[in-house]
């Protein structure tokens, strides 16, 4: 039985019930490894878990987090595969990686390579994985295309623009504020014509003009992890063939601890509505997806991985590392809206 330290939210509802706790764990049981977590990377979909918005949340009483690195420390009974004691590795969770050490089936281990430090590796598994599975795997990503990214700057965002550049795709990325459009300049060489910086009133307008100043007739793949109001728009500057490619809802999203259920049920009930006949005549396609499906799909992992290193040529960009014990804060700077690439939690050896 080993002892650790956890994060623990007792049931969903509201991130201000999250409480760091004590706890033991048994040793590794078959096919699974004990991990000595280095490094937590967070991720939005944590703060919809946290707040109950997520239907992937197990009931009762979880541990946040998604995704980590860290060092293998045992091995359960049985084949422990290509892993061996002390292998650095990341690891995807189901929920549970707000730990110091968890148990993990080997199958969701992934060696780290060579080089890459804790923080880079638990910043890469589910935002590099999203972004290669909805726009290559899903969303069929060609060079020469045109690809609407919203929240271009954020973790999942710096991951697809990433992908775009070695594939040789351009973008015309969505992000929520100036000091992104800057960033998206200075670090990624993006034209600041390619770059819409949103707001409700021209968002439509915004488009057009994007499109015009690249002589594009419309968007070969819409990546969209926003939803509501910006969907529309977006759908509707497809061009043939184009591919709508949603993945969550973040706009749903509201600022406090817990979620306004008002604001909510107001944006719930304003929900855009698509017609699939009217998509027919204009050959054009929405996908949607949950990474929660490769999860399942362990067998596939391997082959995510390779592909995800592949075209991720850059190293995950951290918006900020911040200790362990700071989790309610990087969940709250996480959820502000306001950051750039990844938040990651940092324990220490
Ligand atoms: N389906 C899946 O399997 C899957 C997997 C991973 C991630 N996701 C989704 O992909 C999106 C990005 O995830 P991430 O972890 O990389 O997060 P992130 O993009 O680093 O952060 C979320 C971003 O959402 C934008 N946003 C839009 N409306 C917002 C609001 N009302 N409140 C706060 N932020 C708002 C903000 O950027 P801008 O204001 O600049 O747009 C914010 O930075 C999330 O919606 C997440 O749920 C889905």
């Amino acid at each position: 039985v080993n002892s650790r330290e956890a994060w623990w939210l007792p049931r969903a509802g509201s991130l201000a019930r999250l409480e760091r706790r004590a706890d033991r764990i048994p040793d590794p049981g078959p096919g699974e490894a004990r991990v000595r977590v280095r490094a937590v990377g967070l991720n939005f979909a944590d703060i919809f878990a946290a707040h109950g918005l997520y239907s992937a949340t197990p009931s009762g009483a979880f541990i946040p987090g998604l995704e980590c690195a860290g060092v293998v420390e045992a091995l359960g009974p049985g084949d422990g595969g290509a892993f061996r004691t002390g292998d650095p590795v990341m690891v995807l969770t189901r929920f549970g990686a707000c730990a110091s050490v968890l148990n993990i089936p080997i199958k969701y281990l992934h060696p780290l390579a060579p080089g890459t430090d804790y923080i880079a590796g638990a910043a890469f598994p589910v935002q590099a994985l999203t972004a290669w599975y909805g726009l290559v795997e899903l969303g069929a990503l060609a060079a020469g295309e045109t690809v609407l990214l919203h929240s271009a700057a954020g973790g999942v965002g710096l991951m697809s623009l990433a992908i775009l550049e070695t594939v040789g795709a351009q973008a015309v990325a969505v992000v929520g504020g100036e000091d992104k459009r800057a960033f998206l300049v200075r670090s990624y060489g993006l034209q600041e014509a390619s770059i819409i910086v949103r707001t409700r009133r021209g968002f439509a307008r915004a488009l057009d003009g994007a499109l015009a100043a690249l002589d594009r007739r419309g968007f070969d793949i819409v990546f969209d992890a926003t939803a509501g109001e910006y969907l529309k728009p977006g759908l509707e500057r497809l061009a043939p063939e184009g591919r709508y490619v949603l993945f969550g809802a973040a706009s749903f999203m509201t600022h406090g601890a817990r979620p306004d259920y008002l604001t909510l049920a107001w944006r719930y009930l304003r929900r855009p509505r698509i017609d699939p006949l009217s998509m027919i005549d204009r050959n054009r396609g929405l996908l949607a997806f949950n990474l929660i499906w490769l999860f399942q799909e362990a067998v596939r992992l391997p082959a995510a991985y390779a592909a995800a290193q592949r075209l991720v040529r850059r190293p995950p960009h951290v918006h900020a590392v911040l200790p362990f014990e700071q989790a309610p804060e990087a969940f709250a700077l996480l959820q502000s809206g306001r950051t750039i690439g990844k938040v990651v939690l940092e324990l220490r050896s």
